[in-house]
């Protein structure tokens, strides 16, 4: 039985996406089946009509599922992404994980392997605190956190040990030496994911 990975994300200018479709590939590299899934976008039209990157994203990304809790409770191991938002992750992504108490109150999530990911407009404007606030979730769900550390010789160049990030000043998009380190993020989820869920069902 291949290892089960499901990657949630939100973004609302598309950079967050791209950063999930690497983390999928990396995933599927590494054997797993995938489910790549975004979240609802609950934002007022008027706020999005406001930002025509925005705008754009909403009419022109191509139509990925939503996650559902169903995703949540199949999955071995799950990555979370979120563009920053004023140093934390978008309202859209927690929303998403403010549902799965249910879940939670009889221990499905305990055991999954998770990791987090994010991208921001500049350097020191929270990528870190994105990523920590993401995990402090998956403490909650007794879930194996999973950081990206200096696991390959490529992330001393990419520099984001707690997760894989992007920093998109002046709009600039998902660069390689981003997009590969989150290949390696969606490689390594794939991989201790299936240890541990190998470990679980031999009992
Ligand atoms: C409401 C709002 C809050 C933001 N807060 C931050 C922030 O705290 N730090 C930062 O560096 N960038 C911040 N940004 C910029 C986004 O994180 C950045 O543009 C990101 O790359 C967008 O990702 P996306 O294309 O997936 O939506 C903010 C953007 C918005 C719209």
């Amino acid at each position: 039985m291949s290892t089960r990975i499901l990657v949630v994300y939100y973004s609302a200018t598309g950079n967050t996406a791209k950063l999930a479709a690497a983390l999928a590939g990396g995933a599927a590299e590494a054997g797993a089946e995938v489910r790549l899934r975004t979240v609802a976008e609950t934002a007022p039209a008027e706020a999005i009509a406001s930002n025509p990157r925005w705008q754009a994203h909403v009419h022109s990304a191509p139509a990925v599922e939503l996650a559902t809790l169903d995703d949540l409770e199949w999955a071995d191991g799950f990555a979370a992404g979120s563009p920053t938002r004023f140093g934390g992750p978008a309202s859209q992504l927690k929303s998403y994980l403010d549902t799965t108490g249910g879940l939670w109150a009889k221990g499905r999530l305990v055991n999954k392997v998770a990791t987090s990911f994010t991208t921001s407009s500049t350097a020191h404007g929270g990528l870190e605190s994105t990523v920590l606030a993401t995990n402090n979730i998956f403490y909650h769900w007794g879930a194996i956190v999973l950081p990206l550390g200096y696991t390959d010789p490529h992330l001393m160049e990419s520099g984001n040990p707690y997760g894989g990030s992007f920093v998109s000043r002046k709009s600039a998009a998902p660069d390689e030496t981003a997009l590969r380190a989150l290949h390696l993020q969606g490689n390594r989820l794939a991989q201790i994911a299936g240890y541990v869920a190998a470990g679980i069902r031999g009992g």
